[in-house]
């Protein structure tokens, strides 16, 4: 019976929200008066410190400490044999060594920020500058093949004989997509503020994961894990960017325990470029051979991609080809280019966010080349298994996701041959491309008691980043007991309540959501039993000891469609409307999971036409390191967005049936977006963002 789950519901933080009442890490009062700690950035890209002198910094009004290698308490490394880079320690201040533009060099902390902001103009730092590896494209021969990528994954894998399969075949595409530098940039900056108690601290942050976190500061200080306690009730965006600590975090505990005041250290948004993790650059190479009717015999997908030595990280980017098309022969291989420069973490949609848009766009390439409807090549070529491991998926409906789509969106009006439809000034074009994401589960639980005054309270560290998390859960739990959904109380984002995987990789709500669901289960058995007041806990295993996940291809699928008009003089490429129909099992919540997706399908028009981070090749310093010059969409850019779900369920998944709906919407909706842009003017651009200079001169000219 599902009175809720499913529903519409608002969200049930949301009058808190716009109220005011909902405190973000660095908002909480009851905090006493914190003092503000201010980061210095290396200005080299590369080198050491020969020499740094705080005297005068410290000499400035309500300066109270200064910190730098020379005096920063001794911190652990980390240990890369630790599976997750989240739990790893993360030292700041721990050498004289600077491993990229912007690293933390100093922190000033002062009894107001100002005065702290002020002071770090004092701290006087002399270089000695090595030569660093800045230039992406000039470094490629240095490529080398990681262990692993992202997320446990295989860094390479082959089926059949790619080579001579690919060069006999009848047509093949064989190109280059190329996508830049990117940033989580959350709307709440990275922040977090500590306090000590004798050897206890508590700290507010921003986070996604709260339970990697605690044993990364726990790694990085040395210290016992239940000493640590984390508090994010509410966090501001994440988009990966806060699945682990940053400097911010490591200083904030740090200066705290040095002057026994509460810290808080709040990163300016020019810092978050420089001191938070990006999305590597990369260029990925596609290769596909088929027969004339449209079927693949050969995919190939490599991608090379930077990271800093140091903090090795490689996106999963060519993953998802692996289980998306039938094709006897395949390969895929992602390689590494070390490079001074920010290091490298997931931001939303790893490894399909810019893989989708270099395979999606081939995929549409070949249709061209074999004067077939895109659709159509892509239903030809659906696999009845996964074509890599041999396993049958859960619940795929990707054709379904595309035939649904192309009813809904009027494909039929697609103009068959590119730059072919003109409306004024403007050509007109439809884009299409499939969207998937596969889905992860680990170790989660919760706890739900019954309170005397007959409210269900619900507890797990799950953090809800804005996605609508208090509200699912809530849904679930007002189902599960039968009880009506205000007299459920969800808590989350405390290391005081159960443990469990956190939010991200859109794994945060099937497992928050599992465990939620079995907890209530486990409390009506009980109240059944003895009819008191109770508590129970519940609780969802790792991907790697559930035995449906090694059984089944389990993987989230749906379907982009986008029209775009160009101004045929300008170049100006104006999105006129979007559409993305999705399969991903059971939605909780039809208004959050919506907002998801859209958020999700804004993103990839961003990446298709806006975003990219610049990172100058002479110094490492990212170039446009503000929102005013790293491009992100407003409202203007985006048009009317329509998300549909085909209703089904995933049992294969879990027992509610659901998956991820976080970063699907953000999986293939750029190359929708990229393909349309071709499909009105007949320019390919392989290079995103598709910009006004690289479409301007292949735009047909007026006879
Ligand atoms: Mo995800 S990269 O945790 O938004």
């Amino acid at each position: 019976m599902s009175t809720y789950v499913g529903q519409p519901t608002s969200r049930v933080d949301g009058e808190a929200k716009v109220a005011g009442r909902a405190t973000y890490a660095c908002e909480q009062c009851d905090v006493g008066q914190p003092l503000h700690g201010y980061i210095v950035g290396a200005s080299v890209g590369k080198g050491r410190i020969a020499h740094i002198d705080a005297t005068r910094a410290m000499r400035s009004a309500g300066v109270r400490l200064v910190l730098t290698h020379e005096n920063a308490p001794k911190q652990a490394m980390p240990d890369p044999s630790v599976r997750s880079q989240y739990s790893r320690a993360h030292p700041a201040l721990y050498s004289a060594d600077v491993h990229h533009y912007g690293e933390p060099v100093a922190l000033v902390v002062a009894d107001t920020l100002e005065q702290a902001r002020a002071a770090a103009q004092f701290v006087h730092i002399e270089y000695v500058t090595d030569s660093g590896r800045f230039d992406f494209a000039a470094n490629l021969n240095s490529a080398y093949a990681p262990a692993i990528v992202n997320a446990g994954l295989a860094t390479d894998s082959a089926v059949g004989d790619f080579d001579p399969a690919f060069a006999s075949a009848e047509v093949t595409i064989d190109q280059h997509y190329t996508t830049p530098y990117a940033y989580a940039q959350p709307m709440e900056p990275n922040a977090a503020m500590a306090l000590w108690s004798g050897d206890e601290v508590t700290v507010y942050f921003g986070s996604q994961i709260l339970s990697e976190a605690r044993t990364a500061i726990a790694a990085t200080l040395e210290m016992d894990p239940t000493k640590i306690h984390l508090r994010s009730p509410f966090t501001g965006g994440g988009f990966g960017s806060k699945l682990g600590i940053h400097a911010e975090t490591t200083l904030a505990v740090l200066a705290a325990r040095e002057v026994r005041q509460p810290v808080k250290v709040v990163l300016t948004r020019q810092q978050i470029f420089d001191v938070v993790s990006l999305r590597p650059c990369m260029t990925q190479h596609v290769r596909l051979g088929a027969a004339k009717s449209g079927r693949l015999i050969a995919i190939g997908h490599d991608a090379i991609m930077s990271a800093n030595p140091n903090w090795e990280y490689a996106e999963q980017t060519v993953a998802g080809t692996r289980s998306l098309y039938a094709a006897p022969h395949r390969r895929t291989q992602h390689r590494l280019v070390p490079l001074d420069v920010v290091r490298g973490e997931d931001v939303r949609a790893p490894g399909d966010a810019p893989g989708l848009f270099a395979i999606e766009s081939a995929m549409d390439e070949l249709a061209h080349a074999l004067d077939l409807d895109p659709i159509e090549l892509r239903i030809k070529n659906e696999p009845m298994r996964n074509p890599e491991t041999g396993t049958p998926y859960s619940d795929r409906r990707l054709v379904e996701c595309l035939r649904e789509g192309a009813r809904r969106f009027g494909w039929t009006r697609r103009p068959a041959k590119p730059a072919t439809r003109r409306e004024g000034r403007w050509l007109v074009g439809y884009g299409v491309a499939s969207a998937s994401r596969k889905q992860f589960q680990a170790p989660s639980s919760a706890r739900v008691r019954m309170s005397p005054d007959g409210i269900a309270v619900v507890q797990a560290d799950m953090t809800d980043i804005g996605t609508g998390t208090y509200t699912i859960v809530a849904q679930v739990a007002a189902d599960a007991l039968e009880l009506p959904i205000e007299r459920v109380r969800v808590e989350l984002g405390s290391t005081d309540y159960p443990a469990g995987a956190g939010a991200g990789g859109s794994f945060g709500a099937s497992n928050t959501c599992v465990a939620v669901y079995r907890a209530c289960r486990a409390l009506k058995e009980k109240m059944k039993g003895d009819g008191a007041s109770a508590e129970a806990e519940g609780a969802i295993q790792s991907m790697a000891d559930d035995p449906n996940y090694s059984k089944y291809t389990i993987e989230a699928y749906g379907a982009h469609f986008a029209e775009v008009g160009v101004d045929t003089d300008t170049g100006e490429i104006r999105m006129r409307r979007m559409l993305g129909v999705f399969a991903p099992g059971r939605i909780m919540n039809a208004k959050t999971a919506r907002s998801q997706l859209i958020g999700g399908m804004t993103w990839g028009i961003s990446m298709a036409l806006h975003e990219e981070a610049v990172i100058d090749a002479r110094t490492g310093a990212v170039v446009n390191h503000d929102l005013a010059s790293y491009l992100v969409p407003v409202h203007a850019d985006i048009p009317d967005i329509e998300v549909v779900f085909l209703d089904s369920r995933d049992t294969k998944a879990n027992e509610l049936g659901m998956k991820g709906v976080g970063e699907l919407g953000n999986c293939g909706a750029n190359a929708a977006v990229a393909n349309a842009v071709f499909n009105a003017t007949g320019v390919r651009v392989r290079d995103l963002p598709i910009t006004i200079e690289k479409l301007l001169p292949g735009l047909p000219r007026d006879a």
